[in-house]
């Protein structure tokens, strides 16, 4: 039966030629179709290639009412000698993995993650952008609970999707520095909370300070743990990382943050230029003492960080305008492995064949 909603990918974007690889940002489109798998009595189905981008769900699906919902998100990216490849995604499959361990939902396999990516990468093979656009195809991994419950309790049918969204070059003229502001009224994930997994419900409770920020003139905020506001944690979507005037590698170990898949690709990296990395509790009053500081992810890699704001004080590291030279030196490190113009001895990148 043809779905009754809006009209479908295809009416929207009937070609992708007509795609303008330079222009593109980081918003949502429709491409070809996404892949679903579902949990059914204990297992999972064979999967599906679907072309509408609508659910049917059921009024008491748990991720609905109680939140039980996980995402993930890598990229994957073409390459200089014109194969596609993924970049760290069974990573990306561990850390859904362990955040569904977290919030009680269906196990994950991780060969059924890497199976479930390929699977919509080869299916949508006009989206990914041409090499020497600085475009990337993000890929958005999707798990949560579709089964019906009206008590606080884990749902007994789940559903596991990967959509995918061409993105742009973060940064067309060079890494842009940006002002962080602290947030002192809200803590993004507390102690033994799950701040240290991907599930929704914290970019919900991020909503609002992020507005907050964004009102104030702020792109990016940074939060402090949770128990005393002394430690630096995280930034809202991104890690905390900086580089020491004696050439470290500094970054916060916190239970309640994030682990990141591009902190953990920089700190190698790091090492591999022959930096000491430091994983260790990072006092906020440090930050000053920084030669610079920066946030990472997968969406951009590093955005350089050259003010931080507490409440009348400003804090100020790095050069004033651009990126510090070592920051630069590891961001230029990792897109040079991604696109496949520098080896990659740490086997990061997976092939995906067309
Ligand atoms: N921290 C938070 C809270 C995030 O949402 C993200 C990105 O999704 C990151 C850090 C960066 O993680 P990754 O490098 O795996 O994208
Ligand atoms: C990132 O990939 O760096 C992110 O911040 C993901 C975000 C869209 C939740």
């Amino acid at each position: 039966m043809p779905w009754p909603g809006p009209p479908l990918s295809q009416d929207i974007c009937p070609v992708n030629k007509t795609i303008e690889w330079g222009c593109l940002g980081f918003q949502y489109m429709d491409t070809d179709c996404h892949v679903r798998y579902v949990w059914r009595n204990g297992a999972w189905d064979a999967g599906e290639v679907v072309r509408e981008p609508y659910l049917r769900i059921h009024i008491a699906a748990t991720a609905l009412h109680y939140g039980q919902t996980a995402f993930e998100g890598l990229k994957v990216f073409r390459c200089r000698d014109g194969k596609v490849r993924a970049f760290r995604p069974r990573e990306n499959a561990r850390r859904m993995a362990r955040t569904s361990e977290r919030i009680c939902m269906a196990p994950l396999p991780e060969e059924l993650f890497m199976e479930a990516v390929a699977r919509v990468v080869k299916a949508n093979p006009g989206y990914v952008p041409p090499y020497g656009t600085g475009g990337s195809l993000y890929v958005r991994p999707l798990l949560f609970g579709s089964g019906a419950r009206i008590g606080v309790q884990p749902a007994d049918e789940y559903v596991f999707l990967v959509l995918v969204v061409p993105v742009g070059a973060y940064y067309k003229g060079g890494l842009s520095p940006v002002s962080a502001v602290v947030m002192d009224e809200y803590d993004r994930a507390a102690p033994r909370g799950v701040g240290s997994v991907k599930v929704g419900g914290n970019y919900a409770a991020g909503l609002r300070p992020h507005e907050e920020a964004h009102k104030q003139g702020f792109p990016i905020e940074l939060y402090l743990d949770a128990r005393e506001h002394r430690y630096v944690d995280e930034f809202g979507t991104s890690n905390f990382i900086a580089i020491t005037r004696d050439g470290k590698y500094v970054t916060p170990k916190s239970e309640s943050i994030l682990p990141s898949v591009t902190n953990l690709t920089l700190q190698q990296i790091a090492r591999d230029m022959g930096m000491p990395v430091e994983i260790r509790p990072v006092e906020f009053d440090e930050i000053a003492g920084f030669a610079e500081v920066g946030a990472c992810g997968t969406a951009v890699v590093i955005t350089p960080v050259n003010e931080i704001i507490r409440g009348p004080t400003t804090i100020r590291v790095g050069p004033r305008n651009g990126c510090g030279p070592v920051l630069q030196s590891l961001y230029s490190r990792v897109q040079a492995i991604q696109y496949g113009e520098a080896p990659d001895p740490h086997g990061w990148t997976v092939e995906i064949p067309e």
